[in-house]
């Protein structure tokens, strides 16, 4: 069974500045906590934040595949990813910082997550992980922001091997 949710609330760039969604995502994390977009946004939950622009705060600075194929502590319980959606996105907000390719990242990522773990997923799509890679579709959010803006899809997806 997918629960399913549905919020109306304003888009911005730093996607956790928004009540609403803040408080989804924080009621999702468990236990030790993998931010990987970091953003502008500190969550009250046992974070340990990257994300690639020098000026964000973080613990990392590093390209998202990058920190994964170099991170040699324990694994995370839960894996949050809020990339920016599109490329046009990247220029023109978040100071040009380009998401690496999207499947390698997806590959690296059940090497840092703890069986049992969930991946946390902000953008356009429904499926991120997928049950070729193990992941059961757990939670799914649509945060809706009026007009002529995108829904924002948010998913949760549990790493069942
Ligand atoms: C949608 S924003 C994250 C917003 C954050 N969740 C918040 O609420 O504050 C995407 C972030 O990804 C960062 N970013 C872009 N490319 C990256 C990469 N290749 N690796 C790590 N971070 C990257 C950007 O600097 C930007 O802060």
């Amino acid at each position: 069974m997918i629960l399913f949710e549905h919020f109306r609330c304003p888009l911005h760039r730093y996607t956790f500045s928004v009540k609403p969604v803040r408080d989804w995502v924080e009621q999702r994390c468990e236990g030790r906590v993998l931010n990987l977009f970091a953003g502008a946004t500190i969550l009250t939950v046992n974070e340990v934040r990257n994300d690639l622009d020098p000026l964000m705060p973080a613990d990392y600075h590093l390209d998202a595949v990058t920190f994964l194929r170099k991170w040699d502590g324990p694994p995370f319980q839960t894996i949050i990813l809020d990339p920016p959606y599109a490329l046009r996105k990247s220029m023109e907000l978040y100071n040009g910082m380009i998401c690496s390719p999207f499947r390698q990242l997806k590959d690296e990522i059940p090497l840092c997550l703890s069986p049992g773990g969930s991946v946390i997923t902000f953008g356009y799509h429904s499926i991120v992980m997928g049950k070729s890679r193990q992941f059961n579709l757990e939670r799914l959010a649509l945060f809706s922001h009026g007009g002529a803006i995108h829904d924002t899809i948010a998913t949760v997806e549990r790493y069942q091997p």
